[in-house]
This record gives structure tokens, C-alpha cells and sequence, in this order.
């Protein structure tokens, strides 16, 4: 059969690969073709096993795959055959060089620009989705313009507002969706040809256009203001444990105000995940690259306080076991960023393990998906660690347990069972506050959670 129109997608990773298969689920009059330079995830996206874990996305390929959807390594052949092409390659933070610890790492980005440049022989719209500083489609016009070839590209801003865990959710039922083009004839045209796109299931006053440079700002902005009312909430929390008010109390009280709202507001041990600290340090980064430095400073203030938070847990974790946690075992339930999804990018799990190693505790991690990342963000580091899938057994002789994850099936175990099976005085520290406090207790828990008074019984 022939399709209406050709699309291609260059990165098959958490961002391209589940946005793909829902644009090919929604319009099977499309050919979405998604490529990737690393052939083993080509494999994964083309077996039963997909690298990305996700409720519902398993539904969606299977029904597209095959049939619209496909996943290949053949990558100047989807240039050469797309119409459309959505660049979503990953854009980490610079380890080295000028803006290392701050400014995106364009490489990746840039060699897919160049590699659209080499292969095109035809006009294409180009799709930027992965998260870039602004006025980078700037760059990648310049880039796509010094072709030989004679095609022209028009370069679109399209930013990914997907969460992990609810991916699926999102991007059928999304709150907006954000076009930015060139407002000349051929930018505003090509934004059309995107809009039709999503029109096919989004309705039309939820897509939103702008010009390209609001569009890549406004992604920035989104996750920095997300970001920003978790460190406010998280600020607040030691001052709750000194005043003996409960945190969930206050934002319960804050949140009810509908000028606040009450989302993203539930302290833990600092948020995780791979966009927000590199979204904020690429905003900062912009910042100062203008001489915006009090403005640089306030957004830097939300990292600062997420960094702030994680080490807090720690100490607080030190100063409740008598000082010393050398020679004790403690047992992090849960290693994911957060709850429903198999990724530790970021995870403040990763950032707490490594400090009770050096603390010389020994650690024992559970998580029922994260455990195959746990194992690699933690290769090389000195001390003893256990990984259990089974929270039971990962219990066992433990003299601590920590919440890092809010997984649902931590809050209805049987926690009478894995007191018995553990170290006396047993110690839980709820880092996303999501256990019944008083019932620990009960059952004889010395229980530490974030923002709120501890229950001890000594
Ligand atoms: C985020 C944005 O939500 C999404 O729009 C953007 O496209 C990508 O970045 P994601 O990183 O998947 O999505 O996760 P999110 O649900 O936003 O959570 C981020 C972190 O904040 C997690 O570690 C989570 O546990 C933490 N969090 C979230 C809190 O600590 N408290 C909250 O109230 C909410
Ligand atoms: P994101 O969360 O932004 O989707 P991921 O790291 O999950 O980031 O995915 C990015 C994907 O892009 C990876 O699978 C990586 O192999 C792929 N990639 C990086 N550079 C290129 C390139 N030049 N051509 C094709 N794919 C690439």
C-alpha cells in the first residue's frame, strides 16, 4: 500500500521511540520508520523485549509494528526516503571542555544534522524533539544549508513534554502540543504539514504555535518551573522537622490554593530523571552566556536545594543510626528515578548509594525494574552490594530500610514479616513519604520520613 507521507525518526531512544510509535498507532495512512546507530536497540525495539519500559507502550508497537512502524539501522535510506524527519538523538550535559557540567553536548545532535546533509537528495522538514538550547535550529539551518545536494530543509522546534511511566498517557491526551517555526511562507508551511500530523488525534486547540525560539525557551521554562516548585517544597522540609509540622500537611494547605495548584508538590529526597538538572543548567548556562547573572543565580538555586536534599537524607540517615553506618546493612527500596519506570538517569538512588558506600555501609538495592541499571551506575564503586528483585529477601538482616522510589508495592508489604527478619533496632527512612508512618511504628520501626517529626522508640 502506499502511505500519505514518509516519516522518519533518527534516535530510537526513551523520546523517539514511544512518540513514533503512537504517530504511527494514531495514523496508519503514515510510514514511520525509526533508525538508531546502535544496532542492539534496533534488536530490542523489534522483539518482545522493548528497551524502554513503559504501561501500554508493549499495545501500541505491536499493533503498529509491521504494519507502519518500523525499526532499522539503515539510516541514509530513511533520509533519502522521509518527507519529514525527527531528530531526537541524545543531547546530555558537556563533560568536557567550555560549559562542561552545564552546557548541552551537541555532538550527537550535530553529526545527525550532517548526516541529514550528506543523504537527503530530496526537500524534507526537519523536527527538532530532543531538548536543545535555544537558537539551535539556528545552527542546524546553517549546517543543513551548506549541503550540496540541492535540497532544502525547513527546521521546525516540536519539544517532547512526555513524563516516563505515563508516556503513553501523555502523548494520546496531551495537555498541549508546541510548534515553533520560521514565520516566513516556507516555515509557516511546514508547520502546517506538522499540525496535520497531530491533528489526527490532538484536538486543534490543544496545538499550540510560536516562533522557533519561544518553542526550544519554552521546554526549558516547563522543566524549570516543574523542577522549581519540587525544590520549594524540598526547602521546606527541614523546617518542618525542626518545628514539628508535617510537610504533606503544608502542601496539602498550599496546593488547595487554585492560583498554586497542588501537582508537583510532594517533597521527597529531590527529583531525579534526565531532563530536569540538565534542562535548568542549560537555562542557567543560556543566563550567563548573556550576562543574566541574578537570573542565573535563582534558576541555579533549584539545583543547589535538590543537591541540598539528597545529602540531608544521608546525614540524617547517619545521625539517626548512633553516628556511624559502617558494617551496617541497609536496604534501598527501589533505584528507578521514580515510580513506573525502569530508569535511574539521575536518580538520586544513585547519588545516596554512593555516599553510604563511602560511609562504609553495606548496601543491599531491590527495584522490580531498575536493577540492571542499578548494577551499571554502581560498576566500580568500593563495598559490598547485594541486588535483590524480591523486597523479602532483600530485607533480611538488614539494620535499615530507605524508600527511594515511591513503587506501589512498597507501601502494602508485610511489614511485620520483614521487621522479624531484620537487625534490631530497625530503622526505616521514608524518602518519598509514602508509608503508613504510625503503623510502622507500631510494629516497632524507629520511622524517619521527609518532613515530618521521626517516631523513635529510644
Ligand atoms: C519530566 C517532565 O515532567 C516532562 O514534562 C518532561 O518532558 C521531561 O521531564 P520525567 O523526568 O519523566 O518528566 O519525570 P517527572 O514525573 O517530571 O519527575 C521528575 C522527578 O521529580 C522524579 O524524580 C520524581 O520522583 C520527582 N518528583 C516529581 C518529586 O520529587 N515530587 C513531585 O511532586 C513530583
Ligand atoms: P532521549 O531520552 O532524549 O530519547 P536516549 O539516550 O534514550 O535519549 O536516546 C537517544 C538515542 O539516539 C540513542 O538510542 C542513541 O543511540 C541515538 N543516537 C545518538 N546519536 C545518533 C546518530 N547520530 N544517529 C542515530 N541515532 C543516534
Amino acid at each position: 500500500m502506499a502511505f500519505e507521507k514518509n516519516i522518519l525518526c533518527i534516535g530510537a531512544g526513551y523520546v523517539g521511540g514511544p512518540t513514533m510509535a503512537m504517530i504511527a498507532y494514531k495514523c496508519p495512512q503514515y510510514k514511520v520508520t525509526v533508525v538508531d546507530i546502535n544496532p542492539e536497540r534496533i534488536i530490542q525495539w523489534n522483539s518482545s523485549e522493548l528497551p524502554v519500559y513503559e504501561p501500554g507502550l508493549d499495545e501500541i508497537v505491536r499493533v503498529a509494528r509491521g504494519k507502519n512502524l518500523f525499526f532499522s539501522t539503515q539510516i541514509d535510506k530513511g533520509i533519502k526516503e522521509s518527507d519529514i524527519i525527527f531528530v531526537s538523538v541524545n543531547t546530555p550535559t558537556k563533560t568536557f571542555g567550555t560549559g562542561a557540567g552545564m552546557a548541552a553536548d551537541l555532538q550527537y545532535w550535530e553529526k545527525t544534522a550532517r548526516h541529514i546533509r550528506e543523504a537527503a537528495t530530496s526537500n524534507k522538514i526537519i523536527v527538532e524533539k530532543s531538548t536543545l538550547p535555544v537558537k539551535t535550529a539556528l545552527a542546524m539551518e546553517r549546517i543543513l544549508k551548506a549541503g550540496k545536494n540541492g535540497a532544502c530543509f525547513e527546521v521546525l522546534s516540536n519539544p517532547e513534554f512526555l513524563a516516563e511511566g505515563t508516556a503513553v498517557r501523555d502523548l494520546e491526551d496531551p495537555d498541549r502540543v508546541l510548534i515553533g517555526s520560521n514565520e516566513t511562507a516556507s516555515g509557516l508551511k511546514a508547520r502546517e504539514e506538522l499540525v496535520k500530523i497531530y491533528a489526527n488525534w490532538v484536538p486543534e486547540e490543544r496545538i499550540i504555535t510560536s516562533n522557533i525560539w519561544s518553542s526550544e525557551l519554552s521546554k526549558l521554562v516547563a522543566n524549570a518551573f516543574l523542577a522549581q516548585r519540587i525544590s520549594s517544597i524540598n526547602s521546606i522540609t527541614p523546617l518542618c522537622e525542626k518545628t514539628d509540622a508535617s510537610i504533606s500537611e503544608v502542601a496539602r494547605a498550599v496546593g488547595l490554593d487554585s492560583r498554586v495548584g497542588d501537582k508537583f508538590l510532594k517533597a521527597g529526597i529531590g527529583f531525579g530523571g534526565s531532563c530536569f538538572k540538565k534542562d535548568i543548567l542549560n537555562l542557567v548556562y543560556l543566563c550567563r552566556c548573556y550576562h543574566l547573572d541574578t537570573v542565573a543565580d535563582y534558576w541555579e538555586g533549584v539545583v543547589k536545594i535538590n543537591e541540598y536534599q539528597k545529602e540531608r537524607f544521608v546525614l540524617n540517615m547517619l545521625n539517626a543510626m548512633f553516628n556511624t553506618l559502617a558494617g551496617k546493612r541497609v536496604c534501598l527500596f527501589g533505584f528507578a528515578f521514580k515510580a513506573d519506570t525502569g530508569d535511574t538517569r539521575e536518580s538520586p538512588a544513585i547519588f545516596i548509594a554512593t555516599r553510604l558506600l563511602e560511609e562504609k555501609a553495606e548496601l543491599v538495592i531491590t527495584d522490580p525494574k531498575a536493577l540492571d541499571n542499578a548494577r551499571k551506575n554502581l560498576d566500580g564503586l568500593d563495598g559490598k552490594i547485594l541486588y535483590f528483585e524480591d523486597p523479602y529477601e532483600a530485607s533480611v538482616n538488614c539494620d535499615a530500610i530507605a524508600v527511594m522510589t515511591e513503587w506501589g508495592i512498597y507501601k502494602d508489604l508485610d511489614y511485620p514479616k520483614i521487621y522479624r527478619s531484620m537487625t534490631n533496632p530497625a530503622f526505616i527512612f521514608d524518602g518519598r513519604n509514602i508509608l503508613d508512618h504510625r503503623r510502622l511504628f507500631e510494629i516497632g520501626f524507629n520511622v524517619f520520613s521527609i518532613g515530618k517529626p521521626p517516631m523513635t522508640h529510644f
